[in-house]
């Protein structure tokens, strides 16, 4: 392309050397995509400094005319070629400061993003439900806010239970009722009784939730805490059954080599009634600080269902037998995991929680 000549003949030119000048210094000027294009507009658009000079070359003598022609059109496609190749360059030069700008070093580690995870509490309601609905159990919930009947008063409990008293139970402002007619359930024991109510045997559930005592917080007493029930009605089911199902449970929960033994205990609902203590995991039944020496620890209350609780479900206690456990899950997690104080589980303190 030999444009040479011409370029030369144009910046010479009398009257189109000063535009041509102007096209240069405008090229130079811009330095940006709209920087271009105003220069283009100004130059190339329909009423350009470069379309209004040659609209004008028809009213020129005819002597100037063809070389004025000839100039101008030049010019006109110079200019487009012009503007176009300093628009790639300026294109260039923008993507190369993009990707500076925008440089990621791939070799550098990643963010960690925090995951969340299940409360201790939560995991262990879980492994118990696991166990127990491997052994053909169903697990079913009951209200946290009962009627004294179903938390007191079906579970064979007189009105003259301590239990019932102001200092053990929160009870709800009723303004319909007895004022001690609603409460917060103090025992998931209720649960038994609605399953009960509502479904004839044979009947194997177990009951996790929430249960409220007016205690004072302290290692081992929080006002509100958890357990998991377990009730089994059946045609013929013995203590021995009760006692082979718990000592399987603890084996799952606390390891093979745990051991298992019953103390008699009394409650209403359970005759005959019994405490149940696993064999301490820290010391192996030896006796440490845990265990307060003796090589045991308790884990739950248990017995077979009193004859007068099935009266009140409408059960024959002449076909059927069963057994009901309660376990506290806090007193479980406490022992699986030597974690020395009951507020750990509701202070929400990560550097605890982290750890399960
Ligand atoms: N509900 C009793 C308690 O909270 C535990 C229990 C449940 C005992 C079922 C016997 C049978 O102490």
């Amino acid at each position: 392309m030999d444009h040479e000549p011409v370029l030369g003949e144009l910046e010479e030119d009398p009257s189109l050397g000063e535009l041509y000048k102007e096209l240069q210094r405008a090229l130079e000027a811009a330095d940006n995509p709209n920087g271009i294009e105003e220069a283009r507009v100004a130059f190339l658009g329909r009423k350009g400094k470069i379309s209004s000079l040659l609209q004008g070359i028809k009213d020129m003598p005819a002597d100037e005319r063809k070389r004025a022609g000839r100039l101008a059109n030049y010019l006109k496609s110079y200019a487009e070629r012009a503007l176009e190749e300093r628009a790639s360059s300026i294109g260039r030069l923008e993507l190369e400061k993009t990707l500076r700008r925008e440089a990621a070093d791939l070799t550098l580690p990643g963010k960690c993003i925090p995951r969340g995870r299940r409360h201790l509490l939560s995991q262990i309601i879980e492994e118990i439900e696991d166990i127990f609905v491997g052994l053909g159990y169903r697990v079913v919930e009951g209200p946290e806010v009962e009627l004294d009947y179903y938390n007191f008063e079906a579970l064979n409990t007189p009105e003259w239970h301590p239990s019932k008293s102001l200092q053990d139970t929160f009870y709800v402002d009723n303004p319909h009722g007895d004022y001690n007619d609603i409460l917060l359930r103090t025992q998931t024991s209720p649960v038994q009784i609605r399953v009960m109510e509502m479904t004839p045997p044979p009947l194997y559930v177990i009951s996790p939730g929430k249960a409220f005592r007016h205690d004072v917080p302290d290692a081992t007493h929080s006002p509100m805490f958890h357990q998991v029930e377990g009730l089994a009605v059946d045609e013929g089911i013995s203590l021995g059954d009760l006692k082979g199902t718990l000592e399987y449970f603890a084996k799952k929960m606390f390891g093979p080599e745990r051991d298992v033994r019953f103390r008699p205990h009394f409650f209403p609902f359970t005759e005959p009634s019994a405490e149940v203590d696993v064999s301490c995991a820290m010391c192996a039944g030896r006796g440490c600080r845990v265990c307060k020496g003796t090589g045991w620890l308790e884990i739950l209350g248990a017995g077979m269902v009193d004859p007068n609780v099935y009266e009140f479900v409408g059960y024959d206690e002449e076909r059927v037998s069963g057994f009901a456990f309660g376990m506290g899950v806090e007193r479980i997690a406490m022992l699986k995991y030597a974690v020395p104080d009951i507020r750990h589980f509701f202070d929400n303190d990560l550097r605890l929680l982290k750890q399960f």
